[in-house]
């Protein structure tokens, strides 16, 4: 049994293809805690209903990455997590996490990497006019975006596409996808 500490930003539709694949028996975990560095997020919101305890961490009110790190592994650690899945968590994590969470950090991007790594990056796939772009999970490195790979998934980009279009063409992938590339972590495929 995975357990789990996610981290979020945002809309939170990731971690709630997490929550519902939990509460549905097909993922074998356990979402230990929520952490998101913004206040009033939705992914806050899908997590309390779901009866997941939520912590916020403001980014802002730490003077280095270091700090503002080290209080994310404090909540993570106190609450029993072992893998760290960052679901649109928008901060570059510094080694003080990275170290005391090696290996066990992953993450979900908007494009087949190593194409289109760090932001925008369903409009830089536009801008470049590729034909096919997709997600990727993979354990986080020190680099931005580079660690091993664990599971992918393609999705074709269409005449007309905008980067709204593609990028929930791209999303409903993505939250299949996550729930297969926890499920080989779990199962121990990686
Ligand atoms: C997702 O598209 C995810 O791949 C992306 O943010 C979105 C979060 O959506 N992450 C990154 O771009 C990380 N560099 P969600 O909050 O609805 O899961």
């Amino acid at each position: 049994m995975l357990e789990l500490g996610v981290l979020v930003s945002g809309s939170g539709s990731n971690l709630q293809a997490i929550l519902d694949a939990v509460a549905e028996g097909r993922l074998d975990a356990h979402v230990r805690v929520v952490v998101s560095n913004k206040p009033d997020v939705l992914a806050i919101e899908r997590a309390a209903r779901a009866g997941v305890p939520t912590v916020v961490v403001p980014h802002r009110e730490f003077s280095t990455r270091e700090a503002f790190d080290q209080k994310l592994v404090d909540v993570l650690t106190r609450a029993g997590v072992e893998h760290v899945v960052l679901a649109g968590f928008m901060r570059v994590l510094t080694p003080v996490f990275l170290r005391a969470f090696a290996g066990k950090v992953i993450n979900i991007h908007p494009s087949l990497l190593p194409a289109f790594p760090g932001v925008r990056a369903q409009a830089q796939a536009l801008e470049r006019g590729v034909k096919v772009t997709g997600c990727t999970v993979h354990f986080v490195d020190e680099g931005v975006d580079t660690g091993p790979i664990i599971a992918q998934r393609a999705v074709p980009v269409l005449d007309g596409d905008t980067v709204e279009t593609l990028t929930q063409r791209i999303l409903e992938q993505e939250h299949v996808l996550m729930v297969e590339a926890l499920s080989r972590v779990s199962a121990g495929l990686t």
